[in-house]
């Protein structure tokens, strides 16, 4: 199991300190939404400036129709991550579509889908897709797997059962990890390292307990030795 640290902080600045303060560990790290619209392919550089052995996912769950998403999986090619993500709700025929643009490429990024957002309860969940969590996360692993994609992002509670029925080696990354019970803020299915392990996780990621903690780098070094 490995290490994802999400780096959801308010400013560029913030985010490459708290990476100075844990460069020397073997982490991976995310950059979602905020940071890349806000700072762009040259944050990824500043990381790699950082230390190069840093691993990047880029959290953009991509959705749109397939040949917009395709396009998109091709530019992200060219940004040199190691792992980036699309929604499986956008369909097989869309996941599909990405894999196959990127089959010409020697290193293709590791390409994740989501299945259902861990800050999702079932009521809210079943609002939107009209099934229960536990059913739609197995069915769009199912789709996922597939159409070629290397794993899911799902909840800890969701991934021993996507990986009994797809495959032991289909991947899962789970947010909502709460390593030592902290605040689970606006996430509703979380768990801690030792379930995510118990449940043959091959990426936990972590955000607010890590980059909130006055000594991140502790944090991260207790969550190692869990691991
Ligand atoms: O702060 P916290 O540990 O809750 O951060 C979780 C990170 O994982 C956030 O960056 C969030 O966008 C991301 N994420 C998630 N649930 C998903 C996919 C990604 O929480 N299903």
């Amino acid at each position: 199991m490995q290490l994802c640290v999400a780096l959801d902080l308010p400013t560029k600045e913030e985010n490459l300190d708290l990476i100075h303060k844990i460069k020397d560990y073997p982490v991976w790290l995310k950059v979602g939404l905020r940071s890349y619209i806000r700072d762009g392919e040259e944050f990824l550089k500043d990381i790699k400036k950082i230390n190069p052995d840093f691993k990047i996912f880029l959290d953009l769950k991509l959705y749109d129709i397939p040949n917009t998403m395709a396009d998109a999986a091709e530019s992200i090619m060219g940004l040199g991550v190691d792992m980036f993500n699309v929604h499986a709700s956008a369909g097989k025929r869309a996941m599909k579509e990405v894999m196959e643009r990127l089959s010409c490429y020697e290193n293709r990024p590791i390409v994740l889908a989501v299945t259902a957002l861990t800050s999702f309860n079932e009521d809210e969940f079943n609002n939107v897709y009209g099934s229960s969590i536990a059913q739609k996360a197995d069915q769009f692993a199912k789709d996922a797997h597939e159409s070629g994609l290397d794993g899911v992002v799902c909840s800890a509670y969701e991934s021993a059962s996507i990986k009994n029925i797809t495959d032991k080696s289909f991947m899962s990354l789970t947010p909502g990890i709460r390593p030592f019970g902290e605040d689970a803020g606006d996430q509703q299915r979380v768990a801690d390292v030792a379930f995510a392990k118990s449940a043959h996780v091959d990426f936990i990621v972590v955000g607010r307990p890590i980059y909130n903690s006055k000594n991140p780098a502790e944090v991260v070094q207790k969550i190692l030795e869990q691991i």
